[in-house]
């Protein structure tokens, strides 16, 4: 297990870029694989999640090439959704995101395949997914009530149209159902309580697939194949999270990021740092499949905010890092409506709270988010990411600000999203010695 060692900095002043964005880079492969001929992608996160969902697909047939150095631009030869049987279980690693849009994709091919993952993936519930695509036709086979991997997939070539009210708004079970109701004979629909990120329906929209969205419900079209086109991936606005918390927090400090991701749909931390009293300007370029931009940020005192409702899909993955704002803030947080972040990478109710303790925090922990009293000094302390990659970084960034040495167990994890992170870090460290 790696450790990662940080200790606090006296000042942050950065300009940079953050990797391509994990959910759109997944979403990209998978698209472009059912599309009707070649499509070239750009600023592809070459992360081990969306690894996993690369070599998925490269087992199932589709070639993909390499066109630039770090796997960051890639060419994917769309096989109209020609799919073939893999020969062996598909690995998903860690990532929650290749399981269930892997299983909305695999419900349309007529074979048997089976999804594995790793201890934490194979806690994660996949009922949820199961159950439509189950009413579709398709046999998803897990274990226990929560259909936990690994899963048998029974896929079928004529699935039926459904309309599904799912219970949570989960952009994961939207386009799993979306994936599958592209295989099936008329219109599907999922509605949702609250919206979750579109970049499913975005992106489905500029491969020419007609789908419309009518308040919470979202309708997609069987039959239809994603025309082939070039997709530029932007930067993840869930890794440039990190960085905004690390200058928002600190008086004097200024941030430039380039070429981020700023769709409405992923932007809550924005708005929930602008609550708490931080300086960001954003400039938007709405050229392309996702609004893109900068962002500038300059450090001040936050103060304590609260956070719930429909806002919490816009900002769900921020919330380890917000709650490290909220800890450097004045006053009392409340986060609340976020009972999703149990089902993470790990329970992060629990893994966040337990960590701020750790350095010293007054937290109370609810069923559905929790309570930090800000404003008392970070104390640098050991801290287990219990293998989730945005515990380890949200305490890396915690550890900048606090008295001692802050010590990550299982930095490993990082590679999950966001490679780079780590030589960022050693970097700042560099700088402040
Ligand atoms: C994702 C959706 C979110 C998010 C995850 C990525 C996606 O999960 O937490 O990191 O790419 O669709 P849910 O849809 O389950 O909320």
């Amino acid at each position: 297990m790696s450790e990662l060692r940080v200790r606090k900095v006296k000042d942050f002043s950065a300009e940079l870029q953050v990797p391509g964005d994990k959910s759109i880079s997944h979403r990209a492969l998978m698209f472009s694989a059912l599309s009707n001929g070649p499509c070239e992608i750009t600023g592809f996160l070459a992360s081990e999640d969306c690894i996993a969902t690369r070599n998925a697909l490269a087992a199932m047939g589709v070639k993909i090439e390499e066109l630039g150095s770090g796997g960051t631009h890639i060419r994917v030869h769309g096989c109209h959704g020609d799919f073939k049987k893999p020969e062996n279980p598909l690995d998903c690693g860690n990532s929650g995101t290749t399981m269930r849009l892997l299983s909305g994709l695999l419900s349309r091919c007529p074979f048997e395949v089976s999804l594995v993952g790793d201890k934490s993936l194979s806690r994660r519930p996949m009922n949820r997914v199961a159950r439509p695509l189950g009413e579709m036709g398709a046999s998803i086979k897990g274990q226990g009530d929560r259909c936990t991997a690994p899963l048998t997939i029974q896929g079928k070539d004529k699935l039926t149209p459904i309309h599904y009210d799912s219970p949570v708004a989960s952009a994961q079970i939207k386009s799993a159902i979306m994936l599958a109701g592209l295989g099936a004979d008329g219109k599907t629909s999922v509605t949702e309580p609250n919206a979750s990120r579109d970049h499913t329906e975005r992106m489905l929209n500029y491969l020419l697939v007609k789908n419309i969205r009518q308040g919470d419900t979202v309708s997609i079209w069987g039959g239809q194949t994603p025309e082939s086109r070039d997709i530029e991936v932007p930067g993840d606005i869930s890794s440039a999270a990190f960085w905004i918390v690390a200058a928002a927090a600190r008086d004097g400090a200024r941030l430039l990021i380039d070429r981020v991701g700023l769709n409405p749909t992923r932007i809550g931390i924005l708005n929930v740092m602008a609550r708490m009293g931080a300086k960001i300007t954003e400039r938007i370029d709405d050229s392309g499949c996702e609004p893109m931009g900068s962002l500038e940020v300059s450090g001040g005192h936050l103060k304590a905010t609260e956070i719930g409702g429909a806002e919490i899909p816009t900002l769900i993955d921020e919330i380890p890092i917000i709650a490290v704002a909220a800890a450097l803030a004045e006053g009392t947080t409340v986060i609340k409506d976020a009972k999703e972040l149990r089902v993470k990478e790990s329970d992060r109710i629990s893994t966040v709270a337990e960590n701020l303790r750790r350095m010293g925090v007054r937290v109370e922990e609810f069923d559905d988010g929790m309570e930090i009293i800000g404003g008392d000094p970070l104390k640098g302390a050991e801290i287990k990411s219990l293998g989730d990659h945005r515990i380890a970084m949200a305490f890396a960034i915690a550890g900048l600000f606090a008295e001692g040495e802050t010590v990550i167990t299982g930095s490993e994890c990082i590679e999950t999203s966001y490679p780079g992170f780590i030589r960022e870090i050693e970097q700042l460290q560099a700088m402040n010695r």
